[in-house]
């Protein structure tokens, strides 16, 4: 590091080095992304003498370690923002957005309160309006960023639970199918729920929550003497992009008196788009949405989003109570009561300017261009089932929705099938070209692609498949071998 005199301080000359510098490796990762291989993951025999160091009492050259970081760090990941990343929910970014990260690192502001912050927590509470008005909500509507889905789950459950049965209740039940993403039932626990209170409900033969099913677990329950209170529902299951039917949901809650909460952590942003807002028709009516902008929004992490129909919800259930001394705040409260400080809208204190790189990439694209990007998703998903129908070789268990497709080979004896859809995944992940992993649907595995990348191409599409096709002729050659 040049010299310097105060402790961590570096001249302009020398930031703009680093800045320089850092931006060379952000620019090549974006020229490079899609010519890399989309997944390396190294053992961690590997990783322990590449990056294990004692603790920094000398100071390294910096150049050195972003070299270090290049080759050694970002290379050897899953690229969750490549175009033919396929796995779980993928995650591409859009640049604007990479530098209002910069951005809000450089300026650090606290959006904690609205004093440290007002005019950063205005742009939040307008990129909030913007996601309310897409999503249907009313004017009363609030809500809150977080870190991604999960906190957006938790959050959720920890409102409802509030403003809906005061605190903790042991007779209080939650509804949730059986498609439901694993960060709801590990909100329910970190809050206090115990399993017995937790019904996992069935899914119709398309995966969507069973209405009868839950009624029929609702009526047991209140015949128990228990209390019913939330419902949750899926828009787009991870495992298959099934919408539960939210709007018969909706009218069940509300005969019922319970509080529903939808997941669309990565479907519920398909709203922005004609046939999306179609799919997701009954979701401005639950009480509570989540919706990650990290996922089929084109936010780089940590970007999570909770939604309440009820603004006042949040502050009631979020606020600091006067036993909890919150003493050296009091300036803050006294002088800003009108307005709004996060820190009581959510379970964080200090906050990062989160919405920031949101408000920036959808202000200079436009909307427009944010629902091309995600017409790429559902049209990838469609295109990568039609390739398959016309191929004997394969079934679709599930057909493309929400950018989802589900599959595996055809017809012959299932175990052996399953054993070779489980190498299949493992083969094409050596390969490289494309990641795709199974997910398990009614107990058996099924190839799962979810292409979401805007920049994904047919042509990508097709060679994936073809690519899968071998590699599943070579998985079976293999068992045939071993049998
Ligand atoms: C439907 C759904 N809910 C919740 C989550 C959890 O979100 P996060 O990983 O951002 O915590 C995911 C993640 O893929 C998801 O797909």
């Amino acid at each position: 590091m040049p010299a310097h005199t105060a402790p961590l301080q570096l001249s302009a000359d020398a930031m703009r080095a680093i800045g320089e510098r850092t931006l060379d490796i952000a620019l090549r990762h974006f020229a490079d992304n899609r010519d890399a291989p989309v997944a390396r993951t190294l053992p961690r025999a590997t990783t322990e003498p590449l990056l294990r160091t004692p603790l920094p009492e000398q100071a390294t050259p910096i150049n050195a370690l972003l070299d270090q970081l290049e080759r050694d760090v970002f290379s050897n990941a899953l690229r969750t923002d490549h175009p033919r990343f396929y796995a779980f929910v993928p995650s591409p970014t859009n640049f604007v957005s990479v530098a209002a990260d910069m951005l809000t690192s450089a300026h650090n502001l606290f959006l904690g309160h609205w004093m440290a912050s007002s005019a950063a927590s205005q742009v939040e509470i307008t990129t909030l309006d913007w996601l309310k008005e897409l999503l249907g909500y009313p004017e009363e509507a609030g809500g809150i960023f977080v870190s991604g889905g999960s906190m957006a789950n938790l959050t959720a459950i920890a409102a409802a639970r509030e403003i809906r049965l005061g605190g903790a209740d042991r007779a209080a039940i939650v509804y949730c199918s059986d498609q439901t993403h694993s960060s709801v039932g590990k909100g329910l626990r970190v809050v206090g729920f115990h399993a017995d209170q937790r019904r996992t409900v069935a899914t119709d033969a398309d995966l969507r929550l069973s209405i009868p099913a839950l009624e029929a677990a609702v009526r047991k329950d209140r015949a128990a003497g228990l209390k019913p209170f939330c419902v949750v529902a899926n828009a787009g299951t991870t495992n298959t992009g099934a919408v539960d039917p939210l709007g018969q949901l909706a009218d069940f809650c509300a005969r019922e008196n319970l509080w529903l909460h939808v997941d669309g952590a990565y479907g519920a942003a398909a709203v922005i788009t004609t046939r999306g807002k179609a799919l997701l028709t009954g979701i401005e009516r639950a009480d509570s949405v989540t919706l990650d902008p990290h996922k089929w929004l084109f936010q780089p992490y940590e970007l999570g989003c909770v939604l309440v129909r009820d603004g006042s919800v949040l502050r009631r259930a979020f606020r600091v109570e006067d036993h909890d001394h919150a003493d050296y705040l009091t300036d803050v409260v006294r002088h800003v009561k009108q307005d709004v400080n996060f820190f009581e809208h959510g379970i964080q204190l200090t906050r990062s300017f989160k919405a920031l790189k949101l408000w920036l990439s959808l202000r200079a694209f436009g909307l427009p261009e944010f629902r091309r990007g995600v017409e790429v998703g559902f049209e990838m998903a469609e295109h990568a089932e039609r390739v398959l129908r016309a191929d004997s070789r394969w079934e679709i268990v599930t057909p493309a929705q929400m950018g989802i497709v589900t599959f595996r080979l055809a017809g012959g004896d299932a175990a052996r099938t399953d054993a070779i859809t489980t190498r299949t995944v493992d083969l094409t992940r050596e390969d490289g070209y494309a990641l795709v992993m199974s997910t398990m649907l009614r107990g058996r595995p099924a190839l799962r692609l979810c292409p979401m990348h805007p920049a994904t191409t047919r042509a990508e599409i097709e060679e994936t498949i073809a690519r899968l096709g071998r590699f599943s002729e070579l998985a079976a050659s293999q068992a045939a071998t071993r049998a």
